[in-house]
């Protein structure tokens, strides 16, 4: 069985998942700017990582550009996100973003790191609004992802990365 991770990753989180799932498997692992489709395509088994920017996740654009030459094959995806896993708030994600003809594809989630200090200013601007909007909330009403973010936005750096998170990832392929 042949296979390739294509990922894309602003600030290293999805990147590390994307190098581990290389070392286990023994695919190689590319990013989305440097991925070959003609390449992608011969492969037997796909998996697209991507961080989560604003609910978006970030390798899909790669996928929806490219689905049309991947029929039949085997796309795993995985997302890393600064939130805790909870069901409603990963499955209000896949939503989002796998429509059309995505929809369907499996998707796993991997908490990944969070560190405003590393962020470009833009990103830590929008996260800075993020938090002062939701910091008026009272933290009982808060979705999960929403207290997640208010905790990390505490300009400290954050690493829930952890190996234990592709272990379905593993079991899928
Ligand atoms: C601009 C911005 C928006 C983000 N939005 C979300 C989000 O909607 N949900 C979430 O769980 N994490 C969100 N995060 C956190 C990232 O998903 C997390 O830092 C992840 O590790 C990013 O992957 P990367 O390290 O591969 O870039 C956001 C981070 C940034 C910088």
């Amino acid at each position: 069985m042949s296979g390739i991770i294509i990922y894309k990753s602003k600030y290293g989180a999805t990147k590390k998942y994307a190098e581990w799932l290389s070392e286990a498997t023994g695919f190689p692992c590319v990013t989305t700017k440097e991925a070959d489709i003609n390449e992608v395509a011969e492969k037997d088994v796909i998996i697209a990582g991507g961080g989560v920017y604003a609910s978006g996740i970030a390798c899909t654009s790669f996928l929806k550009k490219n689905i049309g030459k991947l029929k039949g094959k085997k796309i795993i995806v995985f997302t890393c996100g600064a939130s805790p896993y909870d069901e409603k708030s990963v499955n209000a994600v896949i939503k989002m973003n796998m429509k059309d003809d995505l929809e369907g594809i499996p998707v796993y989630y991997c908490r990944g790191a969070f560190d405003m200090k590393e962020m470009s200013f833009k990103d830590r601007t929008l996260c800075s609004m993020l938090r002062k909007s939701l910091v008026k909330k009272d933290p009982k009403e808060m979705e999960v992802w929403e207290s997640a973010l208010v905790e990390a936005t505490d300009n400290e750096a954050h690493d829930w990365t952890d190996r234990s998170y592709l272990e379905p990832v593993l079991a899928a392929i």
